[in-house]
């Protein structure tokens, strides 16, 4: 089946989960993160899935918004931050117009251009999703936000992954689905979807029982996987 939907995961992949702390580290009010930024957002986005997937098989649900901030007050005490509410109030706030990387708006819009369905499929509250996709100017190039909040619970549940077909009318073979998260594109090929894995930074594959269909450095490579 020809790809006729394009669904994309949300942090990591379109928006650059890193964004809020650099950012914050380069205003002089938080010259306190200047050289700890970079661990200060690896454990933050670290133990925000592994908050997410303890929620799921728990079968405890509570919105991304809460696990986010969770994760940030774990974070923020793990590396000697928590003393300076200030600080977890900015870094809350950036969360919500975190950067598109930079090839993503004339990624969308060639994909839009060639007919194709495209969505955000994503963990994110529909609330983060709207404020994410408002601050980076891409409401016009999506067609679906597609929020797990649906479904109430997080990734790689298959209802998650149901979510397109369910909205899109669509098969799972004519679904191109692509994540940052290793982890997320290779469920998502376990679930039946052709996946693309976006390695920015060169990670080794996850050792999981699946392995994405195709591996990219970043998103401008799409509208040729899709046909576009
Ligand atoms: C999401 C997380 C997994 O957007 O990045 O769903």
């Amino acid at each position: 089946m020809p790809i006729t939907t394009c669904v994309f995961d949300a942090y990591g992949t379109l928006f650059d989960v890193t964004a809020a702390a650099r950012q914050a580290a380069s205003e002089p009010d938080f010259a306190a993160l200047k050289d700890s930024w970079p661990e200060v957002a690896d454990y933050w986005r670290q133990k925000q899935l592994g908050y997410s997937w303890l929620r799921a098989v728990a079968n405890a649900h509570v919105d991304f918004w809460e696990v986010t901030q969770n994760a940030l007050d774990w974070t923020l005490e793990k590396t000697g931050h928590d003393g300076d509410p200030a600080l977890r109030a900015r870094l809350l706030a950036l969360y919500w117009e975190l950067q598109a990387f930079p090839e993503v708006p004339a990624m969308l819009r060639q994909l839009k251009a060639a007919g194709l369905n495209t969505a955000i499929l994503s963990n994110g509250s529909p609330e983060m999703l709207e404020g994410a996709v408002k601050s980076a100017g891409l409401h016009d190039s999506l067609d679906a936000l597609l929020s797990v909040e649906s479904v109430g619970v997080f990734k790689p549940d298959a209802r998650v992954y149901d979510l397109v077909s369910q909205h899109f009318g669509c098969a799972k073979d004519e679904v191109l689905f692509v994540s940052s998260n290793g982890w997320d594109a290779a469920a998502a090929t376990g679930y039946g979807f052709t996946t693309a894995w976006v390695n920015r930074n060169a990670e080794p594959m996850d050792r999981v029982p699946w392995t994405p269909v195709h591996t990219l450095k970043e998103l401008s490579e799409i509208p040729a996987l899709a046909g576009a």
